[in-house]
């Protein structure tokens, strides 16, 4: 919508149609720095000012009210304005009546004052912003080459404007402070269970937040799932950093990098000789964790020998360094993560099925993303805190085309993948706001496909309609039943058949 024509060719008829439209156009605004932004571009244009700022309460200066946004002033020049401000501005809000000045250097009121006379300030409309007894504020608008650019004819449509713009700049005001108040809300909500760095309030994350906290001042073994980038290793630090062994070292080495002779001198240590290169004794990173944790990241990638070295720790808590023959104690808490599904694994005879049970005590499954919809905008806001530091401070939020942008996205890197693309977009980012370009998300991906296609055997299509309902619930079964308009009994039995598939 753009905004109507000047007024000055504009009958009573359309003038009111002028107002509606521009009704609409400031009631769509819901950012109130865009909204004041709009408010005066609209204000200008249909009075053909050549000038103009916007004035409202200040909580944070001494002056109770403040230039909030202008345009065609330089600084210098609003300061010089602000002399004519304790004329024109300051009636206006004394009086909480509009003044327009025809010819301002002849008027006796204000001809002699400094700035209209520096500034060759011709013509001058000022309204105040009024909400019932309230002022909060005026809008301004002058020129410089015409003399009675605002006529008395302008008023009830002036009046009106500044009606329809206090009220849209109170409630997006309204709007503002509840979504500070929700973030706080949720922030809080978000410390009470103590994992401050991990986000997460689906009912998913929190029964992840339920069994972790359970966890924390047990030896137990906890095998964490989950798709890469899901916060397995994040969690795994919780575990630690906040159980018993706080105060001893966590150790965390990854499965897959290395070959399996250094692996497993890694893991356990050597004697001096065991093999070439091996020039002193070296102790292990079991020993070295002693008292403390060991985090066995992809640990589906051990070797079969790796593996049964590993069940003797777990068993018998003791290692023997590669080329000893003496065992060693040690006093080590296993977490272990995956990202494959070890009882694949096991199937494929690729991992020991008694090595599966002692690590499986405790089981923590991460969800992806995609299943967390709930959570997302609280992480994104999350990494937006993160980046938006400096220089970049003053990016605020997202628009809503990107919020539902992020929304539709299926993040296959999950939360890695979306605080990269944060990070990404804080730079990018020109205004106040993350916009859904700056986000750059590939475009096959930002919008989520039909889930069927015609020709699909119809038990697929059911399929794939039950998974993408529930991804929209949250991998919630209820809801996803209450949607589908089917017993939870159906979608527990089917998803049952589909996992066992
Ligand atoms: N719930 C969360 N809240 C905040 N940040 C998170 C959360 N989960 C993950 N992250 C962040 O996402 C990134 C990836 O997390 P992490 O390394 O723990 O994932 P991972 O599951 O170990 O991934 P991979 O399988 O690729 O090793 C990290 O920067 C982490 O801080
Ligand atoms: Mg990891």
């Amino acid at each position: 919508m753009t905004p109507p024509d000047t007024l000055s060719a504009l009958d009573a008829q359309t003038s009111l149609e002028a107002l509606s439209e521009i009704a609409a156009l400031i009631n769509s605004v819901h950012d109130p720095e865009e909204l004041l932004e709009t408010v005066l571009e609209v204000a200008m244009q249909t009075l053909e000012a050549e000038r103009g700022f916007v004035l409202l309460e200040d909580d944070e200066s001494s002056q109770p009210f403040a230039v909030r946004t202008s345009r065609n002033f330089t600084d210098g020049q609003l300061d010089g304005v602000k002399p004519l401000s304790t004329s024109v501005v300051g009636e206006v809000l004394r009086s909480g009546e509009p003044v327009l000045v025809y010819e301002a250097d002849t008027d006796e009121r204000y001809g002699t004052t400094e700035s209209v006379v520096l500034q060759k300030i011709q013509s001058i409309a000022c309204v105040p912003l009024r909400l019932r007894n309230r002022q909060i504020g005026a809008i301004y608008l002058d020129s410089v080459t015409h003399r009675g650019r605002f006529t008395r004819e302008h008023l009830p449509f002036l009046k009106a404007f500044a009606h329809q713009a206090a009220v849209a700049i109170e409630n997006a005001q309204r709007v503002q402070t509840l979504r500070d108040e929700n973030r706080h809300l949720r922030q809080e909500v978000q410390r009470v269970h103590g994992f401050d760095e991990i986000i997460g309030q689906s009912a998913r994350m929190r029964e992840v937040f339920e069994t972790t906290s359970r966890v924390l001042d047990t030896d137990a073994t906890v095998l964490i799932e989950g798709e890469s980038g899901t916060g397995k290793e994040l969690i795994a630090r919780a575990v630690h950093y906040n159980g018993h062994r706080k105060a001893k070292p966590f150790v965390a080495i990854f499965c897959g990098s290395l070959p399996d002779e250094l692996l497993e001198s890694e893991l356990f240590g050597h004697r001096k000789g065991a093999f070439t290169g091996a020039a002193a004794d070296k102790k292990g990173l079991f020993e070295t964790a002693d008292g403390g944790t060991i985090f066995l990241d992809e640990v589906g990638d051990l070797s079969p020998k790796l593996q049964t070295a590993l069940l003797r720790v777990l068993q018998l808590g003791e290692i023997k360094r590669v080329g000893d023959t003496e065992t060693r104690r040690v006093d080590v808490r296993v977490l272990a993560a995956t990202n494959r599904s070890l009882q694949e694994l096991i199937e494929e005879g690729e991992f020991r099925e008694d090595l599966y049970y002692r690590l499986n005590t405790i089981q923590i499954e991460l969800p992806p993303l995609r299943l967390r919809h709930g959570d997302l905008p609280l992480l994104a806001h999350h990494f937006l805190d993160q980046f938006a530091k400096g220089n970049r401070a003053h990016i605020r939020g997202f628009t809503d085309e990107a919020m539902d942008a992020l929304k539709r996205h299926r993040w296959p890197g999950n939360i890695r993948e979306l605080e990269n693309a944060i990070e990404r977009a804080v730079v990018l980012a020109r205004g106040d706001l993350i916009t859904q370009d700056d986000l750059r998300l590939p475009h096959s991906e930002a919008e989520a496909p039909l889930p069927f296609e015609p020709g699909l055997p119809l038990k697929e299509i059911e399929r794939r309609i039950v998974e993408r309902t529930l991804e929209e619930h949250d991998g919630n079964v209820s809801a996803t039943a209450r949607a589908l308009d089917v017993s939870r009994r159906w979608l527990h039995y089917r998803l049952k058949e589909w996992k066992e598939e």
